[in-house]
Parts: structure tokens; sequence; C-alpha cells
């Protein structure tokens, strides 16, 4: 019988056997995860690897039977993953076929400012934008994206987004996965609306969205809720949160331990065992997954609300197919089905040191700097935002992003504290250029999963996070680059500062 992905099949309080759920699971769906092309570059006169990213409108269908108008790159929907070592110079030629404007940015890599991609270096309908620059930070899982002031929510939301994977010596040496798309496997979660004749529809006209635009399906490598195909050995996951606004807490469905080796920014010192991962939009955490007991095993990777103690059968039932969009956060939900097969052979191991971190010290720091998290003006939360046809609702020291406004000034080889106070809903706050250090949250060190180079932070209501960056290598007072919230929605609202860093 097949069950079409997004029917509410399922009765709650049935009860089923394991083996009835694993047969509804993985001889219904099949839906296998797609993995995204590698890009790695053809080498030009220059010594330059050269990519070619290509802009473009597609359709992809998403539910069976039904079509979905989608923007990607170099395909219908997301982006080819672009891998460079440390070291390497790299150019672009990135050519905009969408018939309207858009900027494609690297997050998390430190880049010059001119070369960043965020709103000002926008690549018109028709052009093609060549940025080059060389890769100076450690081994990453980095993403890129449009950052087009007040459309950067519509145009990630329909599809514009890829991994950007850095290696270097050091990754190089240890003895993680690494065969790309078989044991090292980029997963970018999204979450999407799609109505039943396909149509993904993005339009923020309410409240609800104007907190962050949701949806009822969960996308893992642009397909609904997916399964993985894997042998039984260790494998490395490279999660990304490319959500607009959603943020997960993943764990996997037989709550066992897996561990976290890397976070935004590159590798852990040591692996940090857990059996649960917050990442909010923006972030990204690479993870170990040691399936070698697992011979025709199945689990499933979930998010689970704070509150749900792990029940196997019951979330799995409660959570299959189209979900109600607004309390989502609340739910456990699956993410994507993973079938372990035979015992794999790829020799990867757990390390007990993965690198070291040299650790920024507070005292080294020329410069303390405040950014206060608001609600702007006006737009109290009964008001109804399809009232107003100003948007503004969320604020950084109570200013709205001004595409003419120098927010602060940096001086090159700085090292800075970043205080970042919310004094409204949950953010992620995301810094371009650097990777930055997490000090402290309201005061206590941050958990061993955070302790790494970060450029995204979610920072809940009522927090304080402290963090600390080194402003180094790139100059430019006639470039800024940007800092915000990854909340797309509120970073199209305004909700973005930018600064510069000058000699
Ligand atoms: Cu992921 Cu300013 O961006
Ligand atoms: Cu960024
Ligand atoms: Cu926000």
């Amino acid at each position: 019988v097949a069950v079409p992905v997004g029917a509410n099949v399922f009765n709650q309080d049935a009860w089923l056997s394991p083996l009835a759920i694993k047969e509804i699971f993985f001889v219904n769906n099949n839906n296998t995860l797609p993995v995204p092309p590698l890009l790695t570059g053809t080498l030009n006169d220059a010594g330059q690897k050269v990519f070619e990213l290509n802009l473009q409108r597609g359709q992809k269908s998403f539910l069976p039977g039904t079509s979905t108008e989608t923007f990607g790159i170099n395909g219908d929907y997301l982006g080819p993953t672009i891998r460079l070592s440390k070291g390497d110079k790299a150019l672009f030629k990135v050519t905009n076929h969408l018939g309207e404007r858009t900027t494609i940015h690297w997050h998390g890599a430190h880049v010059p400012a001119a070369m960043d991609g965020g709103p000002h270096q926008v690549i018109e309908a028709g052009e093609t934008w060549q940025p080059s620059f060389e890769i100076m930070q450690p081994a990453a899982t980095l993403w890129y994206h449009p950052h087009l002031h007040g459309k950067t929510g519509e145009h990630v939301y329909k599809g514009l987004a890829g991994f950007f994977i850095v290696d270097d010596e050091v990754s190089d040496s240890l003895p993680l996965p690494k065969t790309y798309g078989v044991d090292d496997i980029p997963i970018v979660i999204q979450d999407r609306n799609i109505d039943p004749d396909g149509t993904m529809n993005y339009t923020i006209n309410n409240m609800e969205n104007m907190m962050g635009f949701r949806g009822a399906y969960i996308l893992v490598n642009g397909a609904v809720t997916p399964t993985l195909e894997t042998k039984a050995q260790m494998i490395r996951l490279r999660l990304l949160n490319g959500s607009n606004a959603r943020i997960y807490n993943f764990g996997f469905s037989d709550n066992r331990t897996f561990y976290q080796i890397a976070t935004d920014g590159g590798l852990l010192q040591t692996p940090v065992p857990m059996n649960r991962l917050r990442l909010a939009p923006g972030e990204r955490a690479e993870i170990l997954l040691d399936l070698r007991q697992d011979i025709n095993n199945y689990l499933i990777l979930k998010s689970y609300s704070e509150e749900t103690t792990p029940s196997l059968m019951r979330d799995s039932m409660m959570s299959r197919g189209r979900m109600m969009s607004d309390d989502l956060d609340m739910q456990t939900f699956d993410v994507m089905y993973i079938r372990i097969g035979e015992i794999g052979d790829n020799g990867a191991s757990l390390p007990s040191q993965l690198t070291s971190i040299d650790w920024l010290q507070s005292a080294t720091a020329v410069r303390t700097r405040t950014f206060v998290l608001g609600m702007g003006m006006g737009m109290g939360m009964g008001r109804r935002f399809s009232q107003s046809t100003e948007r503004h609702m969320f604020t950084i020291n109570g200013q709205s992003f001004d595409m003419n406004r120098i927010d602060e000034t940096v001086r090159l080889g700085d090292t800075e504290i970043w205080v970042i106070r919310n004094q409204s809903m949950a953010h992620p706050f995301h810094m371009h250029d650097v990777q930055f250090q997490i000090l402290d949250r309201n005061g206590a060190p941050p958990s061993a999963s955070e302790k790494g180079w970060k450029d995204t932070v979610l920072v809940m209501p009522n927090e304080t996070v402290r963090v600390i960056a080194r402003f180094d290598d790139f100059a430019d007072p006639d470039h800024a680059y940007m800092y915000h919230c990854h909340i797309l929605e509120h970073e199209d609202d305004g909700m973005m500062g930018q600064f510069i860093v000058v000699p």
C-alpha cells in the first residue's frame, strides 16, 4: 500500500509492532536521500580553482504527482557542494539567470568584505559576479546563500543554498569518515510549506510568519523526510540548519549517544558525546554516528520537543507527514530515516583528540560593544501585522538596518568582545568575516558543544551572550560586513547592522 507523503495516516493512539513500523517507513518511504553534487573546481593558469555557479529557476516534485517552482544553483533546488582546502585560491563565476537581482554570500568564510556577497554585492539579472579569494581558515563546514536585503528569506526558501566544505591538514590526517556522500554526508534541514498542488508559497503577511516562517514539511537535501542508506560503520553527518526560522533539537529514535566533532567554524578539540543537539538557523555541527553494531537496523533522525521523553513508536506515529506549523517547535517529529545494511569497512574511528584551538583571552580585547536585540516601537504583539505597511519590527540597538549607515568601525587586528543582550524572542546572532568564541551565556561558560569556533550563536530570551573575536587580515573602509539575526524574516525586516574593518 503506497502511503502518500503528507497524508495523516496514523491514528496517534494506534499500536503498531516495531516490524510494522519498519515496513511502513522503509517499504513505503521510497525516498532516498539526495546528495548534492560535489564541485572541486578547475585549475586555471593563475593557479585558481574556478567554480561556475548558475543561479536558475527550476521545477521539482517534492510531493508525488505535483510540481513546484523553485530556484537552484546548477540545478532545480539547492546547489552543489563546493570543496576547497586551506591555502587554495578560488575564483567563482556566479551567473544570475533568475530574472531578478540577488547576491551570494559565503557564510562562515573569512574573506575580504568586497568578496563577501552581502547586500551590497548585488548580482543583477543576467550578470556574472566573479569574486576571488584564498581559503585562510581551518577545515569547516560552511555554506553559501543569497543575502539581498529584503529578499534573503524568499530566495533561500525557494532553494538557493549550498554547502562549502573546507579541508586542511588536520582534518585530512584524522581517522574520520571522509568519503563524500558515502560516509561523510552533508545534511541540510529545511522546513517548507507545500500546498497539495505543489505550490511553495512564501508570503509574509501575518504576525506568525513575521515571527519566522515555518513550514510543515521537513526537507533534507531537498527531499521530504528521506531515507539515508548506509553500511554498518562510523558515519559523519555535516548538519546544517538551512531553515529560515525553525530551531531543531536533534536526536536519534533509540536515544543513542552520538559525538559532535565540529562547530560552525571547525573541529572541536575533542569529540563531545551527547544525545541531543540544538541547531538554530545558520548553525552547523558535524557529528559522528557509530553504526558498527547496527547491521540491518534502522534509525530515525528526529527533532525532539524539549519536554518529550523519546518513545520511538509513539513519536514516530505522531510525527509522520504533514504537521501543524504553529506549534511544531514544541513537537517531536521525524527528520530523516536511516536504513543500515551490511557491515562496512571504512576503518573510521572516533579520535580522542581532534585539533587544538587557540583560545582568545578576554584580557587581550581592546574594545567591548553591546548589541541589544529588541522589538521595534509601535509593533506590539497585539497589533495585527496586516494592518500595517510599516515593517521593522525587530531591531538591533533600537535601529533597523540601513544600507547607508555603518554601525560599527573595527580596527584591523583588534580583538573585541561583543555582548549580545536579548530582550526579545530567541534570535540566532551571526557575524560575517570572523569566527568567534563564546565567552559566556548569562555569565556561565558555554557547554562543551559550543566550545569551538562559531559564527552564529542562538541567544535565548533574556539571555546575554558574550563572544570574542579577532578581526584579522582584511581592512577595507569602503566595504562592510554584516551582523544580523539568522531568522531570515528578521534579517529581511532589518534586524541587521554593518561594520567595517579599517587599517
Ligand atoms: Cu548566513 Cu549574513 O548570513
Ligand atoms: Cu554570513
Ligand atoms: Cu531574530
